[in-house]
């Protein structure tokens, strides 16, 4: 078995930890976390290390995934993905085998697809970008880098979903839709017309309710 480092012990890292152990291919060779953290466990495995040592375990480990989650602040889970990246680690793609998968589809390193979610023919998905569980892409979409796309979320075809978006559980975005970079889509939100960047939408009809968020 190839043997895999985690980064961050969380929630998001528990349900990571589920699709990994599905996969099979992989051993849990530990989990980074914060100071306090070390020495205790996270589904039965160790919290080994800190960021700070992720230099030296890049020597000794050749594959990495980050398993920090991202709602409405994605810049540490962010900041790792790119840290690691300058390491000249692999950072995998990590998938559910209860997850479908187009033959025709993309999808770029440092993602997951968790279980039951669907990427249709043709779809594009970026670096170290979530889709969730039961989440729906269909087909045609286009994902960029450092998004969530969150649980039962359903994403029609040709959606462009830029940089850094976080779409909350069970939304919708009708066919078509254009969300800018930094945007945030609160839970259970339809959303109809085009979402702009560094901005807040919730609701049926989806309408702006914040702007200029950081992180
Ligand atoms: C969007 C979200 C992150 C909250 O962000 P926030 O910056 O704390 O926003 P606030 O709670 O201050 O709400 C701002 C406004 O949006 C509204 N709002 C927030 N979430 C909403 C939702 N899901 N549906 C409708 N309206 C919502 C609030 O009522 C408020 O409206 P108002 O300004 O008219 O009073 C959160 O509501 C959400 O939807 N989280 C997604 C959780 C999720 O899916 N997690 C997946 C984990 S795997």
């Amino acid at each position: 078995m190839r043997k895999i480092i985690l980064i961050g012990g969380g929630g998001h890292c528990r349900s990571v930890i589920d699709v990994i152990e599905q996969q099979g291919i992989y051993e849990i060779a530990g989990i980074v976390d914060v100071t306090s953290k070390i020495g205790t466990t996270v589904l039965g495995y160790k919290v080994i290390a800190t960021d700070k040592e992720l230099p030296l375990l890049a020597k000794e480990y050749k594959e990495f995934c980050v398993t920090i989650g991202h709602t409405v602040n994605r810049s540490l889970r962010k900041d790792i993905y790119l840290l690691l990246n300058g390491l000249n680690v692999k950072l995998p793609v990590v998938k559910s085998p209860h997850a479908y998968v187009a033959t025709t589809a993309s999808i770029k390193t440092g993602s997951v697809i968790m279980h039951h979610s669907i990427i249709n023919a043709n779809a594009r998905l970026g670096e170290s970008t979530i889709a969730n569980t039961g989440c729906i892409i269909e087909h045609d979409v286009e994902i960029g880098n450092h998004c969530h796309i969150g649980p039962g979320s359903v994403l029609n075809g040709g959606c462009k979903i830029e940089d850094d978006c976080f779409i909350g559980s069970n939304s919708v975005l009708l066919p078509g839709t254009i969300m800018q970079k930094n945007s945030i889509v609160a839970a259970g939100s339809v959303i109809r017309g085009p979402v702009e960047e560094n901005s807040m939408y919730a609701g049926n009809p989806g309408e702006l309710k914040k702007i200029k968020r950081n992180g």
